[in-house]
């Protein structure tokens, strides 16, 4: 049986197979799936999934795409929400400069303040970046320091020293897709050198579906192919490999405790 990490099944994509979908996902192998919030409505409805499904968990939080929508009030709707029982996560958030959809003095903000939140609430986060490398760690660093800081980095672009940083800083380094990408040479590089005890696998659907489905609307059952590429990659057994990423992600967001 297999956990996916990183799902949006809100998305207006599943709306007409959603409720079909998520029932059959034990029969297609995946046990557990944490779907994760992106903004207020998208994290209300995860809650919502994860309440209304035994095997769905969730991570509420605003991406940085929407910084620009969050005041002192979003926060603390997060912070009410953050106290459900089926809520594991804060994410995602971080920092996107590629898109820019949000002012990026406003991304840094509400990243570094939800942050705060996770670790005043004492939860993991989920975090998101891209083409913002160098100011994202910086600002996970310092929110490290005091060794509080728990989380993953979701579908890990960065090189494999970067992703040894964050490991030393106490954080997973989640696969999704991309590692299944014939051109995705970095992110193969990555599979094979983090730790097997540091790294989770995801889908992140209905975004970026793996082979050999590229293409098609991504959903939890892909993550088959995810966790395939990197067994391969790192010369060990499917099931070693999804025994060690089922372990720590449980582990990460206290799944079972
Ligand atoms: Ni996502």
């Amino acid at each position: 049986m297999l956990i996916d990490s990183h799902a949006h099944l809100d998305d207006p994509r599943f709306d007409n197979d959603r409720d079909k979908l998520i029932n059959s996902l034990k029969n297609n192998g995946v046990e557990i799936v944490i779907n994760i919030g992106a903004d207020l409505q998208t994290s209300i409805a995860s809650v919502a999934l994860a309440e209304k499904y035994d095997h769905i968990y969730a991570a509420i939080g605003v991406h940085p795409h929407s910084a620009k929508e969050v005041d002192n009030s979003t926060i603390e709707v997060l912070k009410s929400f953050a106290k459900r029982d089926k809520v594991v996560a804060i994410g995602e958030i971080g920092l996107d400069y590629y898109y820019d959809n949000s002012p990026r003095d406003l991304q840094r903000k509400w990243f570094i303040e939800q942050l705060n939140l996770a670790k005043e609430l004492d939860l993991p986060v989920v975090i998101h970046t891209r083409e913002a490398q160098q100011e994202t760690f910086d600002i996970i660093k310092d929110a490290a320091k005091d060794g509080k800081l728990r989380g993953v980095l979701h579908c890990f672009s960065g090189s494999p020293e970067i992703a040894m940083e964050y490991i030393k800083m106490g954080l997973y380094i989640s696969l999704g897709g991309p590692v299944t990408f014939k051109n995705s040479r970095v992110s193969k590089e990555v599979a094979k050198a983090v730790p097997l005890d540091k790294l989770l696998i995801e889908t992140d659907c209905p975004y970026l579906t793996p082979e050999p489905h590229r293409g098609k609307r991504n959903e939890p059952v892909f993550v088959k192919y995810v966790a395939g590429t990197i067994a391969e990659l790192r010369g060990i057994t499917y099931e070693e490999l999804t025994k060690a990423t089922n372990k720590n992600t449980r582990d990460l967001f206290g799944i079972d405790k």
